[in-house]
């Protein structure tokens, strides 16, 4: 069902207790008074009734801060009342601008952590890694998703791990758990299959003279793995024809046809509304009051996943069976994962609650794939702008492994520029760069000034914090913050930068939410780069192919920062993505000779 007709009968009572109460108290004095006086009273009812809200509410807000010692947060003031301003620039930022324009020219004009009041909801923004720490670490109890991440999110992320807090969170992580605990040599095993079907594809296509999507080839090669990884059961939409480029003469001539592709534009979508109702606020299930706009690409989702999830529950079924009739004990307890199991056959050990389970998996798919996607664009970006680099990675895998050899999780652990690599773009473009939580109750953050009072932050507001801005920031990282240089996390500079502050560098999160699959992310992106840069030495843009409406536009030539140099369109869902796709050419590597 749409949440608009719910959310409006849900807010209905601040419109009807205003004009009630004056038409009672009109009442109550016998006052007959013209029609217009008494529509007029209604009116002033409401404002009334709106301004003892908001004096209450800071009443209440003094009293606390009081309590707590501490001292109003600098604001981030708009041009307009209400600051609705702000709710234009940041749509505009979402269409044309450079990710986290406003947030970054925001922080340094006003500094590490500021309120923001729209339409009367307050909410703190920080990029100080203290603060960040307090609210994914020492005071994670403090913090929750809460229930507007819920809100906007549940029609596509259900109750899943990423969408719960409490105990329902924790018995989500107990769950996936053991099945990230463990380096599963199978995990290459499946790594490689889809890796080496994603490069044949890759190849194939630059043998024709024509330019490769990359990130669209990485989607497909991350849905591929996670499909299989998570359900057993894989998508294959690398079997599909790869998209040619706007400029070849076959443009067009590989339709997307088959349900994969389906899946995929399903998937995109509904993460690109539920991101929508995040930025519009409040007020977005308005825009929902007759339909949920995520219904039709979740109808295709669940499609792809319920037949999947009710055979793991039936084999599961014939395997107790079988065991009963046989009288022999299960391989593994539910908290073990057996050599060969798949996340949705451990997960069907613990409940064969169909909605759990499809909530789960999907989860499981939303934070996996576009995530990883992501990152390998990005590398692939960073290494067509960064030749030197793209070599030196190369000597290192040739030297390790020769031209043909498929890592070992050893291999990858002793490959260390390889991980300076992925750190270093990690660092530029997070694949979540923004992210959000919700206060339990009144509390502090420390202030920029040293021995000022710290910042008041009331209960239940919405924080939101950024890996994106804050690993960017000179501040944090030096005076080249801005320049990609994975030598970084090598030299000097991780003893002088990270190792003393180490909340600067947040990918993947911390605490006890920390992302679940970093690791896996590690050995799944590292394997793919291993395999590609064995059949591959020279990468570059092609900017001709890139649609031209997901170029960089001209005015950020005259831009601060990277915007001014990026060759690329970064923009953000619930993860950051080239917009447009990148559109690569590259070069057979030529008698490849182990170093
Ligand atoms: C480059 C790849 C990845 C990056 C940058 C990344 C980053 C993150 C971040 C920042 C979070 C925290 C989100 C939040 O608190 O709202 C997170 C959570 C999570 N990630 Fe990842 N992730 C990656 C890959 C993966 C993979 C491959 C999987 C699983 C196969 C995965 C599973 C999860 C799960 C389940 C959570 C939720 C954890 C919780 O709330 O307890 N991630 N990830």
């Amino acid at each position: 069902m749409p949440e608009g007709i719910p959310f409006i009968l849900g807010h209905l009572h601040h419109f009807v207790i205003p004009p009630l109460t004056a038409y009672s108290l009109l009442n109550l004095f016998h006052a007959r008074l013209p029609f217009y006086v008494n529509t007029l009273l209604y009116f002033l009812s409401f404002i009334f009734y709106v301004a003892l809200r908001v004096a209450a509410r800071w009443i209440k807000d003094v009293r606390e801060m009081r309590r707590l010692g501490a001292q109003r947060a600098p604001r981030w003031i708009g041009k307009y009342p209400g600051n609705v301003d702000m709710i234009g620039l940041m749509l505009q930022e979402a269409k044309t601008g450079y990710v986290g324009d406003h947030l970054t020219k925001a922080t340094n004009d006003i500094g590490s952590a500021f309120g923001i009041n729209i339409l009367g909801d307050f909410q703190m923004f920080t990029t100080n890694p203290e603060i960040v720490k307090i609210i994914l670490a020492t005071n994670f109890p403090g913090y929750e998703k809460g229930r507007r991440f819920k809100f906007n999110m549940r029609s596509v992320l259900g109750d899943g791990i990423f969408n719960s807090d409490g105990d329902i969170w924790k018995f989500h992580r107990s769950m996936a758990r053991p099945f990230f605990s463990r380096e599963r040599i199978s995990d290459f095993e499946l790594f490689g299959r889809h890796a080496d079907a994603a490069i044949s594809k890759l190849a194939a296509r630059l043998s024709e003279g024509e330019a490769v999507d990359f990130q669209d080839l990485v989607s497909r090669f991350t849905l591929d793995s996670a499909t299989e990884f998570l359900f057993g059961s894989c998508v294959h939409s690398l079997s599909n024809g790869l998209p040619y480029a706007h400029i070849s003469p076959r443009y067009n001539s590989n339709a997307p046809s088959a349900d994969t592709d389906a899946f995929a534009t399903a998937f995109n979508n509904a993460l690109l509304t539920i991101i929508t109702r995040g930025r519009i606020g409040l007020l977005w299930p308005l825009g929902e009051i007759f339909k949920d706009k995520t219904a039709d690409d979740m109808k295709v989702i669940r499609a792809f996943i319920k037949p999947i999830v009710q055979q793991a529950i039936a084999q599961k079924k014939e395997n107790a069976k079988l065991e009963s009739s046989s009288n022999t004990e299960h391989a593994s307890g539910k908290d073990e994962v057996a050599e060969g199991e798949t996340m949705l056959s451990h997960l069907v050990k613990s409940t064969e609650d169909e909605k759990i389970l499809m909530d789960e998996t999907l989860n499981m798919l939303i934070a996996g794939r576009d995530t990883t996607a992501a990152l390998l664009t990005f590398i692939i970006y960073c290494l067509s702008r960064h030749p030197a680099v793209l070599q030196r990675l190369r000597q290192e895998i040739l030297m390790h492994l020769g031209a043909t050899r498929s890592p070992t999780p050893t291999d990858i652990r002793e490959m260390r520029y390889l991980r300076a690599v992925i750190n270093e773009t990690l660092r530029l473009f997070p694949s979540v760069p923004f992210d959000v939580r919700r206060t339990i109750k009144a509390t502090t953050w420390p202030s920029d000034v040293p021995g000022e009072k710290p910042y008041y932050v009331p209960a239940g507001i919405s924080v939101s914090y950024s890996a994106f801005i804050m690993q960017r920031s000179e501040k944090y990282w030096g005076p080249d913050a801005l320049e990609f240089d994975p030598d970084r996390f090598l030299d000097e500079r991780v003893s002088k930068y990270i190792t003393p502050n180490p909340y600067i560098f947040l990918p993947f999160n911390a605490g006890p939410r920390i992302c679940i699959g970093q690791q896996f992310a590690y050995n799944e992106i590292s394997f793919f780069l291993i395999r590609l840069l064995q059949s591959f030495d020279q990468i570059e843009l092609a900017t001709d192919a890139q649609p031209l409406d997901s170029r960089p536009p001209a005015e950020w030539k005259q831009k601060t920062g990277r915007a001014a140099i990026e060759q690329f369109v970064p923009q953000t869902h619930l993860t950051m993505y080239a917009k447009g796709g990148l559109w690569v050419r590259m070069k057979t590597a030529s008698a490849i000779e182990d170093v």
